[in-house]
């Protein structure tokens, strides 16, 4: 079974989804009652951000009972029903791990809390005496990824300060000790917990991070030793006993990795065949909106899986970054987390254009393709959210200066004219978590529903090709001769063309239009749109023979 190999795998970030109770909050009920948009959509797997019980600190990736579900949202038997009725529309599920920590709430943790320092419950964490004359300072200056120390300094039970626990992310989120064999035990167990439930893989949380260097040495970006929480050899041990427990199923589930890695050569490390399946590829998703950089990270990422016989994967967006409408029409358009501000100019209209145009270059790509819920309604970044409804931790842990991600996370809307655009039924009693725009009436799956120009429609369209299209999903690609600032390739008799030079282009001989972006301009190509082509009679000689970007396997 290598359904994963071509998948279009939807995001759904269950809290912001649709809500079936009334509470303002997306829950599972809502997410039963619109399967078939997302069947109609045309894809074939979801992934669910985080359900479990949770205090939410980090949107549920501070998790405190994997066998549970969040009562928010639902419950284990409802999430049984709807991975089952997903599977009757054709729909695999996904569920999201989260090995690197747990909430500071999981009955390990408090455990610990209420142990001694040198205790076995202690062990399963990295809990350490300070330094300093009293211990007054962490460990080490490792720093959190959501800003300050990654340490956070105990109370021991008569008040007095004792030991340090660290946590790369929010204090509420104590990284686990992967040396003991308690925490791989248990995670073989959960992922086993889910598998039989009919879950048809896992999304792997901060995959990278797991694995720490028990000296615990400060960060040396000059010393040749290996990084001491990131990409460690060791990991890869812990993902051949995943893959043998996901190997073990009559139908093998699949393992799905995070892995923020700069370096395509060691991310392709982690999806060989005995381990991952596949992984987010971050270099497209943050790459800016510049021909030769997209071309190189296509090389580059195409090249990394074929050494290791692994599907690439396409990203645009989720749950942690700025949504690919606001962040296209920028003058800066790749994405980094460092840089991430509120009110940097953009322009919508053009942001637009272009996100419309990355979406059938993504979805023509060979691999899997991830679709984070709202990209295909052409969703901005909400970037005007009051303070007080801000959530993220990322923001409160910056000070402020990070706007956070929950501008990504704005409840979907679905129909009408008023907030909450019907996320919540008519007479719902609250608020949605966070507030949608006035605006966004004209963005609704009802408002775009069956106007050819939406992007929904887009999205429709081009996912139901994509299906259809024999020369599509996994497979090869061959670079076609282009003009400078255009991407060109043919997959099978199809041929995708995007324009990023910023002046209409000539189109390569084709027979017929399949889909655009944008309107064509007789034979030319406008800025910022992609067209796929049906080369038909020209699919040979759409590549002058002996072109150097050919791929010869
Ligand atoms: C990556 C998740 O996508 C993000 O939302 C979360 O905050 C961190 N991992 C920590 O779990």
């Amino acid at each position: 079974m290598t359904w994963w190999r071509s998948a279009v795998i939807y995001q759904v970030y269950v809290r912001s989804f649709a809500d079936g109770d009334g509470d303002g909050v997306g829950d599972l009920a809502g997410v039963r009652s619109r399967l078939p948009y997302v069947r109609d959509l045309g894809v074939d797997a979801l992934w669910f951000n985080p359900w479990y019980l949770s205090p939410w600190v980090d949107g549920g990736y501070d998790v405190a009972d994997y066998r549970s579900i969040d009562p928010v949202l639902g419950t284990l038997a409802e999430a049984e029903q709807l991975i089952a009725e997903a599977r009757e529309h054709g729909l695999r599920t996904i569920v999201d791990v989260v090995p690197n920590h747990v909430s500071d709430q999981h009955a390990w943790f408090t455990a610990a809390l209420a142990s001694e320092p040198g205790s076995e419950e202690r062990s399963r964490f990295w809990f350490r005496p300070g330094t300093g004359v009293s211990c007054e300072l962490p460990p080490n200056e490792w720093v959190s990824h959501f800003g300050g120390p990654a340490w956070t300094r105990t109370k021991d039970a008569d008040g007095v300060p004792g030991e340090w626990y660290l946590h790369l992310f929010a204090p509420e989120q104590p990284d686990l000790n992967w040396d003991h064999p308690d925490v791989r035990r248990e995670h073989e167990d959960v992922l086993r917990f889910w598998f039989d439930r009919g879950a048809a893989g896992i999304r792997v949380d901060s995959a990278a991070l797991l694995v720490k260097d028990p000296d615990l040495p400060e960060l040396d970006p000059a010393s040749p030793a290996p990084h001491p929480y990131v990409d460690r050899d060791e990991l890869h041990d812990i993902y051949r006993g995943w893959r043998a427990a996901a190997d073990s199923y009559p139908e093998p589930r699949v393992l799905i990795g995070e892995l923020w890695l700069p370096d395509p050569d060691r991310m392709a490390r982690y999806v060989r065949p005995d381990e991952l399946h596949t992984a987010f590829n971050f270099d497209f998703l943050t790459s800016p909106w510049e021909a030769d950089r997209l071309r190189e990270c296509i090389d580059s990422t195409l090249a990394a899986h074929r050494e290791v016989g692994a599907p690439a994967t396409w990203v645009l967006a989720n749950h942690d970054v700025t949504r690919q409408v606001t962040r296209l029409g920028r003058a800066a358009t790749s994405f980094a987390f460092e840089t991430k501000r509120a009110g940097v100019a953009t322009d919508p209209a053009l942001g637009l254009r272009r996100a419309r145009a990355a979406a059938l270059l993504a979805m023509a790509l060979p691999g899997s393709l991830y679709v984070y819920q709202g990209e295909e309604l052409g969703l901005p970044e909400v970037e005007n959210l009051q303070p007080h409804w801000i959530q993220d931790p990322m923001h409160h842990r910056s000070g402020g200066v990070d706007p956070g991600r929950d501008g990504a996370r704005v409840p979907i809307p679905w129909s009408g004219s008023r907030r909450p655009f019907g996320f919540s039924p008519d007479d719902a009693a609250w608020p949605t978590w966070l507030p949608q725009p006035d605006g966004w009436a004209s963005l609704t799956v009802e408002a775009q529903t069956a106007d050819p120009d939406s992007t929904l429609e887009l999205y429709r369209s081009g996912l139901a090709i994509r299906r259809q299209e024999p020369g599509l999903g996994d497979g090869e690609l061959r670079w076609l001769d282009s003009a400078t600032g255009v991407l060109a390739f043919a997959r099978g008799s199809l041929a995708c063309v995007t324009n990023l030079s910023g002046r209409p282009v000539r189109l390569p001989a084709h027979d017929r239009a399949l889909l655009s972006s944008a309107p064509l301009a007789g034979d030319r190509l406008p800025p910022d749109t992609t067209v796929w082509l049906r080369l038909g009679t020209h699919t040979d000689n759409a590549a002058p023979a002996g072109d150097a970007t050919q791929r010869s396997d």
